[in-house]
């Protein structure tokens, strides 16, 4: 006899016994008061202060390739914006490994990973990231965002504790909270709060496990961490550190394998995660450590267990990209982005010496004063978006400006004159 658990029907609650063998539910009734607002008129209202705190967002159409050059309601626009670091988004090369892929495997993958889903662009992408970031084993997600979801609410349960930088990603932010840990904050790059903090979990949760959460490039600052300091203290502390490199790799360190690399770090860092959709140009996120830690990801990660595996293109296209980084072209084309990167920094007066990363942060300070620049640039034929609250302070509204390989000196140039002027006191 099938017995049914918990099963929903459309049954009309009440029905006459007999009339319906399906198991019947009561739908309970929302309880809003009788004379509250309107759904309508409530959600109104919120996108009402977001304007007036002119914290309102909207999305741009661009109308072409992501390249430095991009069309934008009917405008050819400087684009100094965009993640694609190495400008890798648009590159013959990916777009060639795309196609073959989608030749071969068709477009969609079916399922989730666990189910149908593995096809294999994506077991040897992640081959490929175990090699590049010379770890036991790598995970590959739908993207960086579900990278971290799934990551941290797995690793750490309700006893235990995770440490975060006051500057992480908002991904990362949410993936501790959904963990339902323990969640510590520290002002950014403090190592003596990391400590006291580290110290604190040791005593109130001795037998619990203790994570460490912080980025090596910061994703609205540009500016790194002292991952030499982290990695001891963590170490010293019996704490497993889990490193975003999301906008290190590619950019930092040999072959652009990341700030843990460039440091000699590379095996003291427990977890390696990071995105395939910057610096390599296409989309997914990834995880890279011990061949068990992944096994445990693969079984526990609600992100990557409950959603259908990317397509295969979106994987070959990574493995394309990892290739790339590997090659002559991927170092030249590295050493091209810090000629530019110093190049900003001797044409705009507002920076003296050439930045850690392809991120620059123009702080601003209101979100109004953030919104007024990002139009003179508009006006003057430049895409950059104002950064305001939440993804960043209050009052600490910003443009950020990325500078990609790609860009010309001609266009560097141009966008640094725009920015002198509006910069003058
Ligand atoms: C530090 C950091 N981690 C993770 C992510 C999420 O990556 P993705 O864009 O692939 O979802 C981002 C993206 O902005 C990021 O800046």
């Amino acid at each position: 006899m099938t017995r049914f658990l918990g099963v929903r029907s459309c049954a009309t609650p009440g029905a006459p016994a007999g009339a319906d063998s399906s198991p019947v539910f009561k739908v309970r009734t929302p309880e809003f008061p009788a004379n509250g607002p309107s759904w309508a008129d409530s959600i109104a209202s919120e996108l009402n202060a977001l304007e007036a705190a002119s914290l309102l967002r909207k999305c741009r159409v661009v109308d072409s390739p992501q390249q430095p050059e991009v069309a934008l309601t009917g405008r050819r626009l400087l684009n100094f914006s965009s993640n694609d670091y190495l400008g890798l988004a648009a590159d013959p090369l990916l777009r060639e490994a795309a196609k073959a892929a989608i030749d071969r495997f068709g477009v969609g993958a079916g399922a989730s990973r666990l189910v149908c889903g593995t096809m294999a662009p994506h077991r040897e992408l992640e081959d490929r990231l175990a090699t590049f970031k010379k770890s036991e084993a790598a995970l590959t997600f739908s993207s960086g965002y579900a990278a971290a979801l799934g990551t941290l609410s797995a690793l750490a349960r309700s006893e235990d504790v995770i440490i975060l930088d006051k500057l992480c990603h908002a991904s990362l932010i949410d993936g501790a909270r959904l963990s339902g840990a323990t969640i510590r904050v520290f002002p950014h790059n403090d190592l003596g709060k990391l400590e006291s903090h580290l110290r604190w979990a040791r005593k109130q949760f001795p037998s619990g496990r203790v994570l460490v959460v912080t980025e090596s490039v910061f994703s609205m600052d540009g500016d790194l961490s002292p991952l030499e300091d982290i990695v001891d203290l963590k170490d010293r502390h019996g704490a497993f550190l889990l490193l975003d490199e999301a906008h290190a790799v590619g950019v930092r360190g040999r072959n652009g394998r990341g700030l843990a690399f460039e440091r000699g770090l590379s095996e003291r860092i427990d977890l390696h995660m990071g995105t395939l959709s910057k610096a390599l140009g296409g989309s997914g996120g990834y995880v890279c450590g011990r061949r068990r830690s992944i096994e445990f990801l693969l079984n526990k990660a609600r992100s990557f267990i409950y959603s259908t595996a990317p397509g295969p293109a979106a994987a070959a296209t990574s493995s394309a990209a990892l290739d790339f980084l590997l090659s002559e072209d991927g170092e030249e084309r590295r050493q091209k982005l810090a000629a530019n990167l110093a190049q900003f920094a001797e044409d705009c007066s507002a920076f003296s010496a050439a930045p850690p990363s392809a991120i620059i942060p123009v702080i601003l300070g209101t979100s109004q004063a953030a919104l007024s620049a990002s139009e003179a640039l508009l006006d003057a034929g430049f895409l950059i978006p104002a950064i305001r609250f939440p993804t960043v302070a209050k009052n600490a509204a910003r443009l950020r400006v990325t500078v990609s390989a790609i860009h010309e000196s001609h266009q560097i140039r141009e966008l640094c004159a725009v920015l002198n002027r509006l910069l003058a006191p």
